[in-house]
Parts: structure tokens; C-alpha cells; sequence
């Protein structure tokens, strides 16, 4: 009996140790800094746009609205071939980091109010 509590400790444990490891790994691929580097300037810190940003139509990424209606699926296109004044960064950036950074895009979110 004393043996089947020590394991289920040990199993418990290792979730845990498991769990920051996927979590440290996930920010091994630095969104933010992919994000500082190379959006940040027309999409801006905010995710709202730069003033440099807006004259070219960046979405404003806070916006509930819009976040609802684009799909993980369209930014990734977007990221990666571009779209209008957005300049394509499949060149620059791998898949991984492309995905990591749209993760990224939905943090400016706005907190849905229930
Ligand atoms: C030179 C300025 C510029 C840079 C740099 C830039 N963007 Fe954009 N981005 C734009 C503009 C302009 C649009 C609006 C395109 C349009 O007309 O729909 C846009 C649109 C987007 C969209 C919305 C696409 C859609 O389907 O509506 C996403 C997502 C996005 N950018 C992500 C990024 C990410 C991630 C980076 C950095 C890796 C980045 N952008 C870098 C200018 C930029």
C-alpha cells in the first residue's frame, strides 16, 4: 500500500517536471523576441499598429472582433507569403516559428468578458 502512494508521488511529480519542460521548450522558439524583431515596428508593441503600421492597414490586433474572425490558418498565410503591405516572412522565419508567433498575435486579445 505504502509502495502504491510512493508511486503515485513520483508519477505526480514527473507530470509536474514534464510540464515545465514542454512550457520552457515553448519559449525556447521566443515569440516575443520574433515579434519585437520583426513586427514589432509596423504592428507595434501593442499589437495596434505603429503610426508607420497604420498607414500601411495593419489590423489592430486588440480587437475582439478581429481576432474572432481570423483564423490561425489565415495568419499563418499571411505571415508567410504576405498580404498587401505586409511583407512575406516565410523566407526569414521557419513554420515552428511562424506558428509560435500567431500564439503570440492572440495574447493582444482582449480578456472575453462572460
Ligand atoms: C512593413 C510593415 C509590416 C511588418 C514588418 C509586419 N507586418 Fe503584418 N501586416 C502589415 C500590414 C500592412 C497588414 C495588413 C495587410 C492587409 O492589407 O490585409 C498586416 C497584416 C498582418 C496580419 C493579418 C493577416 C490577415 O489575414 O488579416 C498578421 C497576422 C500579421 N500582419 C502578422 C505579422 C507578423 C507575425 C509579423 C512579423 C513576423 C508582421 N506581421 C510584420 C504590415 C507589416
Amino acid at each position: 500500500m505504502k509502495k502504491a502512494l510512493y508511486g503515485l508521488v513520483v508519477l505526480l511529480l514527473f507530470s509536474v517536471v514534464q510540464f515545465n519542460v514542454s512550457d520552457t521548450f515553448a519559449d525556447k522558439i521566443g515569440y516575443k523576441k520574433i515579434f519585437t524583431n520583426n513586427c514589432q515596428k509596423c504592428h507595434g508593441k501593442d499589437g495596434k499598429g505603429t503610426k508607420r503600421g497604420k498607414g500601411l492597414g495593419v489590423p489592430n490586433f486588440t480587437d475582439s472582433e478581429w481576432q474572432d474572425a481570423t483564423t490561425d490558418k489565415q495568419m499563418i498565410t499571411a505571415i508567410t507569403n504576405g498580404k498587401k503591405k505586409m511583407p512575406k516572412q516565410g523566407h526569414k522565419l521557419s513554420p515552428e516559428e511562424i506558428k509560435a508567433v500567431v500564439k503570440y498575435i492572440r495574447f493582444f486579445a482582449p480578456k472575453k468578458r462572460r
